[in-house]
């Protein structure tokens, strides 16, 4: 008997990467190939790559340098590169970096199997009429009690700043037959929450047994599984959010409170240039109506300063709009520019000033954070167990709100979902005591 081939793979990115990645190493799987935690084992490194600020793409590069002296000690080793950075480069990624094999983009990773085999030197980055999805392997690996499922791919929004649109392309939905038939085979396996996914997740339209179906409805045919106990999804845009979807967030109680709503910025102005195509009182009002169907919903956001052209005062309208929403945790990044993209052939504004209302803007949104967390104190949540603690004795597993919880609990076992009173707020997560098993 021959040794399984070992496939060490690093996801960057976002979640729609670490379902990638779990889909090909699926595929790679059906072809003999088993996961490695150490680079120095593997007989094929795959890098799932990320493009969507400087930095990230960077990395890539970084990392390639570093495999350099194992692919010489080991000339067979295989190098992929996969994602959005192979998207948006391509052929470039084989000049700059020898150690690369195969340059995969997101639309054709199905077709990876075949390109390992056919060695040599390769590059697709196709976006194929066929669907990728039905010729991959189906879902079988063993899993934890939650799962992604990609239900939309791709943007159609063209935001000024953002390579989405070029290195995923247009916006596609699965169909629903399909989705509802792989999330019922992830709670065969014991999966009890599901997030779904999508670049633009609220944009969902599939094709349903009687036409397009949007994500609400979806949702609401989802949270019939027996046995799935929580649905959540992300990333949605303002604009998307429509009536029923904010109305499914009152009447389904598998729908988590917790949502992803990200803004940008504060500033009418910025919003404009960044092709928002939303105010910050629009926002503001599509705040207010989903808190009026579900008050305790949690809500995050995603933010950019230093936009070209921002100026102090619209940096201190996007401050004024975090305090009027009050998050419960958010991502703030500096403006990357990104080539290709309309805002990229802006005048930057200067590098101190963006650092500096990053710094501000984090301190905001981490203030905001805490004061969420410590609200949860004394309170009763569920927790859904993920995985053993550090400490002896305890649970980790996420709160209704998406919260962190360490919960002592000698008997607790994963994939239980637990009530329990939190006791303290810790930096990033809550701890908290068992009340009585859910189940
Ligand atoms: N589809 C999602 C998220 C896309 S990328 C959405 O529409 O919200 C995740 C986040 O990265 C974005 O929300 C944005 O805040 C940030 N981002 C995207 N492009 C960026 C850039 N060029 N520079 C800095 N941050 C960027
Ligand atoms: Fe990028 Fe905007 Fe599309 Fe989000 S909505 S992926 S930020 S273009
Ligand atoms: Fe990055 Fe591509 Fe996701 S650019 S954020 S991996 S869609």
């Amino acid at each position: 008997m021959t040794d399984a081939k070992k496939l060490f793979v690093k996801t960057y990115g976002c979640q729609m990467n670490v379902y990638d990645t779990e889909r090909m190493v699926e595929a790679m799987g059906a072809k003999g190939y088993v996961t490695t935690d150490k680079a120095e084992d593997a007989d094929m490194v795959l890098l799932n790559t990320c493009h969507i600020r400087e930095k990230a793409s960077e990395k890539l590069y970084s990392d390639l340098g570093r495999l350099r002296s194992l692919k010489n000690a080991k000339p067979d080793l295989k190098v992929g590169v996969a994602g959005c950075v192979a998207q948006a480069e391509g052929a470039e990624i084989l000049r700059r970096s020898p150690v690369v094999d195969l340059v995969v983009g997101p639309q054709a990773y199905h077709r990876l199997p075949q390109m390992v085999e056919a060695g040599g030197r390769l590059v697709d980055t196709d976006f194929p009429v066929e669907d990728k999805f039905t010729l991959l392997p189906e879902r079988k690996s063993l899993r934890g009690p939650t799962a992604f499922l990609t239900v939309q791919e791709g943007c159609d929004k063209f935001c000024a700043f953002c390579v989405v649109p070029y290195t995923r392309g247009a916006e596609v939905s699965r169909p629903v037959g399909r989705l509802l038939d792989e999330a019922r085979g992830l709670v065969a396996q014991g999966v009890r929450e599901i997030t779904l996914l999508g670049q633009n997740v609220n944009a969902y339209h599939g094709e349903g047994p009687d036409g397009a179906w949007g994500l609400s409805r979806l949702l609401r045919e989802l949270a019939k599984i027996e046995g799935l106990a929580r649905l959540r999804y992300t990333t949605s845009h303002p604009n998307d959010m429509d009536d029923d979807l904010i109305a499914a967030h009152g009447d389904l109680p598998e729908l988590m409170p917790y949502l992803h709503l990200p803004v940008q910025s504060g500033s009418d102005r910025i919003l404009k240039a960044m092709n928002r195509k939303h105010t910050a009182d629009q926002y503001l009002r599509l705040v207010d109506r989903i808190r009026a169907v579900r008050p305790d919903i949690l809500l995050s956001s995603d933010f950019i300063v230093g936009f070209p052209g921002e100026t102090d005062a619209d940096f201190q309208a996007t401050l004024d709009l975090v305090k009027n929403v009050g998050y419960g945790q958010a991502f703030s990044f500096k403006y990357s520019a990104r080539p290709g993209t309309p805002a990229a052939e802006k005048p930057p504004v200067a590098a101190d000033i963006a650092d500096g209302r990053l710094q501000d803007l984090q301190a905001l949104l981490t203030a905001q954070q805490h004061a969420a967390q410590e609200a949860m104190i004394g309170r009763e949540v569920s927790v859904l167990y993920e995985k053993p603690g550090r400490m002896s004795g305890q649970m980790v597993g996420k709160s209704d709100h998406l919260h962190a919880v360490h919960v002592k609990d000698p008997s607790g076992r994963i994939g239980q979902l637990v009530r329990a009173r939190v006791l303290a707020s810790t930096s990033n997560s809550l701890a908290a005591e068992p009340l009585f098993a859910n189940e």
